[in-house]
Formats: C-alpha cells, sequence, structure tokens
C-alpha cells in the first residue's frame, strides 16, 4: 500500500508521521519503507543522523524528486510505502497524490491549519483522509475539529496523534526504542482502509 503524507501548509508533521507509520508498520510485522520527496531532505537526514550513529532506522529512506517519484513507488515492493512531501510544491503533491493509492493529510487542530487541511483534502482526485495532529483530546478545539469534518463529510482517522514532546524527541533518532503513539493504529487504519478500497 502506498501513502502519501501531504498538505499545502508546512510544519504539520508529514516527516515526524511518515517515519513514525513505518517504524509501527514495521513492528506489526509488515515491511516499510519511505520516500522522500521533499528538497528540504528532512526524512533522508533522519536517516543519516540514524545511521551514523550506529542505529540505522528499521527500514529504507530513499530520495526522489517530481520526475522520479512515480517510477521509484511503482518499483517498490515493499507493503507499506510512506511519501513523505515538501508544503507549498503543488508538482511534488501531485506527483505524490497521484503515486499513492491513499493520501493522509496530518493536521493541527486551529481554525487556520483546518481550513489549509480542509482545502487540500477538497483538492484531492486520490481517496484521502485528515489525521488530527498534535492534539489534546480534552481541549475543545479537537472536538470541534472533528465535529467540522464529521459535518463537511471529510474522512477523518478515529485515531489522533497527541501533541507529545518525545516525538519530537525522537527527531533522527532510529525509533526502535519509542512509543508509537497512535501511529499504530494509524496501520491498523489503514490496512483496513486498504481493504475496502480493493473490495
Ligand atoms: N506529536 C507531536 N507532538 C509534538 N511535536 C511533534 C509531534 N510530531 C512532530 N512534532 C514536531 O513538530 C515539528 C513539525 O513536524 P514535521 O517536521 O514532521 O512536520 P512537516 O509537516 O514535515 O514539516 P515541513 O513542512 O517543514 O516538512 C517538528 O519539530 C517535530 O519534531
Ligand atoms: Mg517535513
Amino acid at each position: 500500500m502506498r501513502v502519501a503524507f501531504l498538505n499545502t501548509k508546512g510544519g504539520v508533521g508529514k516527516t515526524s508521521s511518515s517515519l513514525m507509520s513505518a517504524e509501527a508498520a514495521h513492528r506489526a510485522g509488515y515491511s516499510s519503507a519511505v520516500i522522500d520527496a521533499d528538497p528540504q531532505g528532512s526524512a533522508s537526514s533522519w536517516a543519516e543522523a540514524a545511521e551514523a550513529a550506529g542505529t540505522p532506522l528499521n527500514f529504507s529512506v530513499t530520495v526522489a524528486n517530481r520526475a522520479t517519484l512515480a517510477k521509484t513507488a511503482e518499483k517498490s515492493t515493499v507493503d507499506f510505502l510512506f511519501i513523505d512531501t515538501a508544503p507549498n510544491d503543488p508538482a511534488i503533491i501531485d506527483a505524490a497524490a497521484a503515486a499513492a493509492d491513499m493520501v493522509v493529510i496530518p493536521t493541527g487542530t486551529t481554525i487556520a491549519d483546518m481550513d489549509r487541511a480542509m482545502q487540500t483534502y477538497e483538492a484531492m482526485t486520490t481517496p484521502a483522509a485528515i489525521l488530527l495532529w498534535r492534539v489534546d483530546p480534552r481541549h475543545q478545539l479537537y472536538k470541534q475539529s472533528r465535529e467540522m469534518l464529521l459535518d463537511a463529510d471529510i474522512a477523518v482517522f478515529t485515531t489522533a496523534i497527541p501533541d507529545r514532546q518525545e516525538i519530537n524527541r525522537a527527531w533522527h533518532t532510529d525509533l526502535s526504542g519509542a512509543r508509537l503513539h497512535g501511529y499504530d493504529e494509524v496501520i491498523t487504519e489503514l490496512s483496513a482502509a486498504m481493504r475496502v478500497l480493493t473490495d
């Protein structure tokens, strides 16, 4: 299954979610990999840092640009391929969505973030769902965001990713000791969605 993490907005957890999901898929017994389609190269730097520390990631991270993305995704034989994308780059976003079976749009829960996520969602032709990210489950904003999406008939993951400094600190580490903070549920929900899509 090929999954693109994208949002026209930056800093909403695309890279963290790509890597955490790849680790979660690995722990669930699937083969996984990441394609880094962001010229900033954050996912690749993460992989390089983990490797340099002598504790490589449990999955590969391959660089692609908008010209090579489709071929790179096609060649992959892993169970779960996650594509990390650049914000504000329509060409990369379109290429990633086209190469994917499913699009996941991570987003914060402020009004501005939700606006952008919903716009990104509406522009998709590939099946897509929103992943609420850095949430405080007790906060009103979280409940309002979920209701707003349901009212607009927009697909949203039942799982939400909590705001955790631990995830922030896991940056550039091998992730094998990290708690998954909901990304295990993301894999479960993606597997279920894939079964529906292929039915
Ligand atoms: N669940 C979380 N709780 C708290 N901080 C988080 C969480 N997930 C990621 N972060 C932090 O939030 C910041 C933004 O995350 P990330 O880099 O994954 O977003 P991005 O969408 O890939 O950004 P960009 O658009 O620049 O590529 C990073 O500093 C990251 O460590
Ligand atoms: Mg990123």
